[in-house]
């Protein structure tokens, strides 16, 4: 009787203290949660949920977030931007670095440019998308966007700082850039085969722009589009198998590359299972699963995997993705056609757990143009994290097996 009411003690305490860990790591900081302490900032709030920034800041490890009042908002809604550039203008109030106040007023020179997150939507040209940060007489702080006609914004106050994962600084007016506040192209004028030729994915946008396959990946934009663009490597690592295919296979192929909704990285990031895409018919099911490992996100086929490797664009309802290999659809391929596939990929000895031989990663930062490098960094620096993560979590149930056996 006794021991089983200790072994039962036990077993709930440590449960517990698993789930309590476990929260608390999985998620750094919650910039919705942070900011709903703050009615006077709730316009703000608001909207960087509505343009899906909060997500992307959550996913970010080291950031400043520069917070505008509700006045200050309202003078920025007085221009009626759409919804995509007010994305871009509320990105540029992002900035990829930790700045607390104290760091504010002690910059090295008195003058820096620090690069915001309008800088990775990749719509910025040049250095928009950097916010100057100067030091000014009397213990002020002057912030402008790069391209800035004088510094014409000020520090406030801090809001909230969590060295040295998040800051929040309320600054007095928004940041405005001609760059970010040009208007967003709509939905389907969107440019698909210029966007993915420019921005490192050349091979793929030129199959497409022969193929009966375009109109459809085109009409589809208005609704929602997701495209996952092999990198050009792997589409000529791909052409010998993709001549051999008859014209109507070819189209399903291309087809089988584009997902007929919007899927952003972090819902990728959250949602495991079975994908639809635009090939899908009826029975021929033209699917994939979307399988993630930590910050990685795999596509799975039958035949192969590819991973997510950099963003190209995401411009709500359209976003592109840059992936690791050409998805082979079982409808087309032989499900063991793999291991044949491309000699000159060994598999990565040190990728864990994966059923198929597919090597994933193997070809994949070869060709990634330098714009990815931020978002790989900080997938770098989550993964990392929910490894650790995920082996502090195998102890503690370990722990909990021993704790059981001796009690
Ligand atoms: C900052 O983030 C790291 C990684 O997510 C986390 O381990 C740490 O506890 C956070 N620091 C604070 C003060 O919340
Ligand atoms: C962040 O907080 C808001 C408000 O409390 C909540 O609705 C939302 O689900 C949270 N997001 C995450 C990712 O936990
Ligand atoms: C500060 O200014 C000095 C002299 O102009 C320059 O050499 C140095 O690189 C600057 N430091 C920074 C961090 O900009
Ligand atoms: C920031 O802007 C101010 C005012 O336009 C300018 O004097 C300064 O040189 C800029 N700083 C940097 C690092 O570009
Ligand atoms: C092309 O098809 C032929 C006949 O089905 C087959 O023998 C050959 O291996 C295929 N080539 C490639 C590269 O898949």
């Amino acid at each position: 009787m006794e021991k089983q009411g200790r072994v039962f003690f036990s077993s709930v305490t440590l449960t517990i203290l698993i789930i309590s860990l476990l929260s608390s790591t999985s998620n750094a900081h919650n910039i919705t949660r942070i900011l709903a302490s703050h009615p006077s900032l709730s316009t703000f709030n608001h909207y960087l949920t509505l343009t899906h920034l909060a997500a992307e800041i959550n996913r970010r490890q080291t950031i400043t977030v520069l917070a505008l009042d509700n006045s200050a908002m309202s003078s920025l809604l007085d221009k009626h931007l759409s919804t995509g550039t007010l994305k871009n203008v509320l990105s540029l109030h992002v900035l990829v670095d930790y700045f607390g106040s104290k760091k504010l007023h002690q910059i090295t020179n008195g003058t820096t440019l620090v690069s915001s997150m309008f800088q990775a939507t990749g719509t910025a040209a040049g250095t928009a998308g950097y916010v100057n940060i100067t030091n000014l007489k009397g213990g002020k702080v002057g912030f402008a966007a790069e391209d800035n006609d004088g510094l014409h914004s000020f520090y406030v106050k801090s809001v909230q700082e969590i060295p040295y994962n998040i800051s929040i600084l309320e600054i007095s007016s928004p940041l405005s850039s001609a760059d970010a506040e040009a208007p967003t192209a709509a939905p389907s004028q969107i440019n698909l085969i210029n966007i993915m030729s420019k921005q490192g994915c050349k091979s793929f946008a030129d199959l497409l722009r022969s193929s009966k396959a375009l109109p459809t990946f085109q009409d589809s934009v208005d609704g929602g589009l997701t495209v996952f663009c092999p990198t050009d490597s792997a589409v000529s690592g791909f052409m010998p198998k993709y001549k051999n295919l008859t014209d109507a296979e070819k189209v399903s192929v291309l087809l089988y590359h584009g997902v007929p909704v919007y899927q952003s990285l972090q819902m990728l990031k959250s949602n495991n299972g079975v994908m639809n895409t635009l090939a899908t018919e009826g029975a021929n099911k033209f699917d994939f699963t979307v399988q993630n490992d930590g910050e990685d996100v795999k596509l799975e086929t039958k035949v192969d995997t590819a991973s997510i490797v950099g963003t190209l664009i995401d411009q709500d309802p359209f976003v592109a993705y840059k992936i690791s290999k050409f998805l082979m659809p079982r409808e087309l391929f032989k499900v063991s056609e793999e291991e044949s596939d491309a000699p000159a990929e060994a598999p990565k000895a040190s990728k864990k757990g994966k059923k198929k031989k597919a090597s994933p990663a193997a070809d994949a930062p070869a060709d990634g143009p330098a714009s990815d490098s931020e978002d790989q960094k900080a997938a770098d620096e989550n993964a990392a994290h929910s490894n650790n993560a995920v082996t502090f979590t195998g102890v503690v149930f370990f722990s909990l097996f021993i704790a059981n056996l001796v009690l």
